[in-house]
């Protein structure tokens, strides 16, 4: 009976998928959805590895199917579902029995739920999976957090259905605790600014140069085949190139620029803010996602204050140039993503494994791309470096800024918006301003609130003669 190496409960897509993986890679299972017309439908499609899924009607049956001392992944909706299905399933388990929940769980939680755990004596792990549905099924990035032995416990499964980079599993464990969500959390919130960045350049091409979908598509084939190759921009090409079956335009003006969001992006931001790490480019690209959904205020705009954007002058911007930029701004976004770790490294008691995190999204995740390598390799020289200041990507970022620069300077001229690639030029002049203009915050700080200020000349507090001038 008790024949399950792991057990599994959510069927849904993600679920269902990762079940599929975990079978396909030798590791006999046992599922449990709560809706159980559910499990026998998904036994029956299992096909060729129906063998080795054990379909479970009830909680009982199901830990009585998987060998102990147990390890069950949680796949349902983050939240509360999750605290309701540890709290059904634990009465019914071991003391070493291992809950490993692998959905995009906010990490304050998953801090909870291991200290309960931990409390009770109990083995937990939070794991971030990324990869979507298709990951899910041939190979997702995992993200791991929670004790380093109950990891150890696991990670022969997680290896083997993980993505593998040149024959190395896209599985890592990241730290205690929330470590791993917290670090999924921050791959989605770069996964944001990477789209958003990508869509603004298909706006400058759509809305500045006239470009068609096809001709957009076809820059983006292009791209993909040089230094921004990456999956965001693989399917950024083949929406592009998508024909809409119902009318014969292209799919991609038939959609709705109304975008959706589940928060992920959302607790990225939040979180840089309780830890004042800047960064502007997701932090743009959370706020962009928000206005794309206020569509009928953004449409009475455009009757108020006329159409922006005007066609770019000819040869204002190149291909080339937009692409130099798009470069750049990448570069930034990431700098601003692993800043984000190393705050929440030192600030939370981690130890975030910096090279590790990069060559963990070389595959399988949404932000896979073919840089991440060379951030692998600057962060495995200096893991608290700010990328910016990587030999590398101080190259590209001399090379590239100037685009970035004028395709940020050409498209405000004609109206286009380009939220997320302005906050990135904005952060890379702040970042190389010996002097800033804060001196002037001081000076008002001391002037309403007498805050005091540093000088330049001298050490100590120093208050302003504001007197005579109140
Ligand atoms: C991944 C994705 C995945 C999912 C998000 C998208 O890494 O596989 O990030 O987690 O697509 O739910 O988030 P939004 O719905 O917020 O865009």
């Amino acid at each position: 009976m008790s024949n399950s190496e792991i057990g599994l409960i959510g069927l849904g897509t993600m679920g269902a998928m990762l079940a599929l993986n975990i079978a396909e890679k030798g590791f006999p299972i046992a599922v449990f959805n709560r809706t159980t017309s559910r499990t026998s439908e998904f036994h029956a499609q299992a096909g060729d590895l129906a063998d080795r899924v054990t379909p479970c009607e009830t909680l009982e049956a199901f830990v009585a199917a998987i060998k102990p001392p147990r390890s069950i992944i949680l796949m349902v909706p983050a939240g509360d579902a999750v605290d309701q299905q540890i709290d059904a399933l634990r009465p019914l388990l071991d003391a070493d029995d291992l809950i490993i929940d692998a959905g995009n769980a906010n990490f304050h939680d998953t801090n909870r739920r291991a200290r309960a755990a931990s409390e009770a004596g109990h083995p937990y792990l939070g794991i971030g999976v990324s990869g979507g549905e298709e990951g899910a099924r041939h190979g997702p990035s995992i993200m791991g957090g929670g004790p380093k032995e109950a990891w150890d416990r696991v990670s022969h499964i997680l290896e083997a259905i993980s993505a593998k980079y040149e024959d190395t599993p896209c599985a890592t464990w990241m730290g205690e605790g929330g470590a791993g969500h917290f670090v999924k959390t921050v791959h989605n919130g770069i996964e944001y600014a990477d789209m958003q960045m990508i869509a603004e350049v298909y706006g400058v091409m759509r809305d500045g140069l006239g470009m068609g979908a096809a001709d957009c598509a076809d820059v983006f084939k292009t791209w993909n085949k040089g230094p921004l190759q990456s999956y965001l921009i693989e399917i950024s090409g083949a929406v592009a190139a998508a024909t809409d079956p119902v009318t014969g335009n292209p799919m991609l003006d038939m959609i709705l620029d109304r975008a959706g969001q589940k928060g992920t992006g959302r607790w990225t931001a939040i979180e840089a803010q309780h830890l004042a790490a800047p960064i502007t480019a997701i932090d743009a690209a959370v706020a962009a996602r928000n206005m794309s959904a206020q569509l009928d205020i953004r449409r009475k705009g455009e009757t108020r204050f006329g159409a922006a954007p005007e066609a770019l002058p000819e040869s204002a911007l190149t291909i080339d140039q937009l692409e130099q930029a798009l470069i750049a701004g990448k570069v930034l976004c990431y700098a601003q993503g692993f800043e984000l770790l190393n705050a929440a490294s030192d600030s939370f008691g981690w130890t975030l494994p910096m090279p590790d995190i990069a060559r963990v999204w070389r595959e399988g995740c949404i932000i896979r791309s073919s840089m991440l390598n060379d951030m692998a390799s600057a962060l495995t020289d200096d893991a608290k470096r700010n990328l910016m200041f990587a030999p590398a990507f101080t190259d590209i970022l001399k090379r590239t800024h100037g685009a970035l620069r004028h395709a940020v300077a050409t498209a405000a001229q004609s109206g286009l918006p380009l939220p997320a690639l302005s906050a990135g030029l904005g952060y890379f002049d702040i970042m190389r301003t010996g002097r800033s203009t804060a001196n002037m915050i001081q000076g008002q700080r001391d002037f309403f609130g007498a805050h005091s200020f540093e000088r330049v000349d001298q050490d100590g507090a120093h208050h302003g003669p504001w007197g005579s001038h109140r």
